[in-house]
């Protein structure tokens, strides 16, 4: 069994973009510029936001937070997107999710400037994600592939199985694993909660991606011997003796199911790191475009 550090490989590609970032700034040119929006006191949605936001500085990116009360209505919502939208000197920017049950998300979403859009949410880049063309992949999915690529995991006529519809994760990651391209190429099953035989299905899988939302989900039962299991999940759950008073569980029982794999993303430290890394190269791409 080998572990596929996320923190480590997340700290390399900052590495990697902070050295370029540097080289194009000493030349004269601007740094890159992310903006998020956070609407609420969400905890887990504040932690991520802060961690974006302090990656942009350790990689020499600028950022701007803008924190907006819980009941801000939708139309000053869309109006901020407007702002960001219009504001030349900011690249790319996200708004957290979840929102508040009275802002309708996808309103949110298709409001976004896709050129702007380093979520990759917006139903054009969606699309051109959908067809292969070059686009601002999800972060959370193009984390996983980037993870998959670094540590050269054979993807090619192998058996994926991703648990989870969403469109943040599930969807889209069940999409590029089947393009024709390294990583992809692999056969996908995209299982859900109304999935008869799950177990029989993740048995089955050579790569197993667990986005469910569901924590500890998935045992060693449920797994084949050496499959590549990428757990998506992060949940706080209440822990008297860490100093914080929770601990981090992600979908899949590490413990017993880490043995039985040949690769796994532990949790905290797999996929959470990747996703931040993700955004960065997202966002770098924003300003420069695609390195040639
Ligand atoms: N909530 C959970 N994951 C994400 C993400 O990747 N981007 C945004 N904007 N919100 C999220």
């Amino acid at each position: 069994m080998q572990i596929l550090d996320g923190k480590k490989t997340s700290i390399d590609i900052q590495e990697e973009l902070s050295q370029k970032v540097r080289q194009i700034t000493n030349s004269g040119k601007k740094a890159p510029h992310l903006a998020a929006i956070l609407v609420g006191e969400d905890g887990p949605s504040k932690t991520y936001v802060n961690a974006k936001v302090k990656a942009c500085q350790r990689v020499g990116f600028k950022s701007t937070l803008i924190q907006l009360n819980s009941n801000v209505s939708e139309k000053e919502l869309l109006n901020q997107v407007d702002l960001l939208n219009k504001n030349k000197d900011i690249d790319g920017f996200i708004v957290q999710l979840p929102l508040p049950k009275h802002i309708d998300e996808n309103k949110i979403i298709l409001a976004v400037n896709p050129e702007k859009d380093v979520d990759g949410f917006h139903p054009e880049n969606v699309g051109k994600m959908t067809l292969g063309l070059p686009t601002f992949l999800p972060a959370t999915p193009n984390g996983i592939i980037e993870l998959l690529k670094r540590y050269n995991i054979p993807t090619s006529g192998k058996n994926t199985v991703v648990v989870g519809r969403s469109n943040i994760v599930g969807t889209p990651i069940s999409i590029l694993m089947s393009r024709k391209n390294y990583p992809g190429n692999s056969t996908v099953t995209l299982a859900h909660s109304r999935t008869e035989n799950l177990k029989e299905i993740c048995s089955n899988a050579d790569i197993l991606i667990v986005a469910i939302g569901i924590s500890e989900f998935i045992s060693e039962d449920m797994i084949k011997q050496d499959a590549v299991i990428i757990d998506v999940g992060i949940h706080r759950v209440k822990d008297s003796s860490k100093k914080n008073g929770f601990k981090l569980l992600g979908d899949v029982k590490y413990k017993e199911v880490a043995h039985k794999s040949s690769y796994i993303t532990p949790v905290p430290g797999g996929v959470g790191p990747m996703t931040i890394a993700s955004l960065l190269m997202n966002t770098y791409i924003a300003c420069y475009g695609r390195d040639k």
